[in-house]
């Protein structure tokens, strides 16, 4: 059937996303999330599914990151994920930015909430002034939630756009003129990079850094869109080779030049 043929259609272009992304593995949910909210959903579905399926027994802690995107998805976590497991999950850095609801603290939150699980909190700001910036490293609560992050194994976090994250992050004129002039494409943990995947402009904060993913068992990154499809290819070329896309058509279908 017609059906059938599609989804055969999607596992094929999920196998040719991953290859050309150099990645481990790709979902592609249908549709383009730019255009459609239930994709957001079906994206958080495939994710919460593809952790039940990946994560080991025994204790899991979760570095989560912040955005829309991820705000989404946490609502369709399942009581399931945390069959035979204890969930920890962790923000991957402080808060930014005027939404609370796209805050790492609140998406672990609903994330825990949703797995029956734990979460820990983080309140600094992640803009930080260099005056502020080791003192609040000293903080205890702060110091828990950065020993959390150390023996993390899994990581899921969203891949943005420069122009909308520097909006987003309130950059500084002198910062935005030069992410235009390094010509930034993406943003994910802080690190704006250009079209090659080369790391233009890193946001000094406190969290979780971006090297220390190349040694986290699981990397979950979940964008989709359109209007992503750049932010994605780009930043899959400074990406860990175990890192996971859970994507949708509308980001896939132009990076596979469909
Ligand atoms: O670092 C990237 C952002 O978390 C992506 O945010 O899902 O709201 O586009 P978004």
């Amino acid at each position: 059937s017609n059906m059938v043929d599609g989804m055969l259609g999607l596992q094929q272009s999920e196998r040719e996303l991953a290859q050309i992304l150099n990645i481990d593995r790709c979902f592609i949910i249908s549709g383009d999330s730019d255009h459609q909210d239930r994709v957001l959903d079906g994206m958080g579905t495939i994710l919460n599914d593809t952790l039940a399926k990946m994560l080991p027994e025994g204790n899991n802690v979760i570095v989560v990151m912040g955005g829309n995107t991820m705000a989404q998805v946490a609502k369709e976590f399942s009581p399931e994920l945390s069959t035979k497991r204890q969930l920890t999950f962790v923000p991957g850095r402080g808060g930014m930015g005027q939404s609370i609801a796209m805050q790492a603290n609140t998406v672990c939150s609903i994330m825990a909430e949703r797995t029956h699980g734990e979460s820990q909190s983080m309140y600094v700001p992640e803009k930080l002034s260099e005056k502020s910036y080791q003192p609040l490293l000293e903080e205890p609560s702060v110091q828990l939630v950065l020993q959390l992050i150390e023996q993390s194994n899994v990581v899921i976090h969203g891949i943005g756009r420069a122009d909308e994250m520097a909006e987003r992050r309130e950059v500084d004129p002198k910062i935005l003129h030069l992410l235009q002039k390094k010509e930034a494409v993406g943003e994910a943990f802080g690190c704006f990079y250009n079209q090659q995947g080369e790391i233009v402009y890193r946001v000094p904060r406190i969290g979780l850094q971006f090297e220390r993913i190349n040694s986290i068992d699981h990397v979950l990154a979940v964008a989709g869109g359109h209007t992503k499809a750049q932010a994605i290819r780009s930043y899959m070329k400074l990406a860990p080779h175990q890192t996971y896309l859970v994507t949708d058509e509308g980001a896939a279908n132009l990076i596979l030049k469909k």
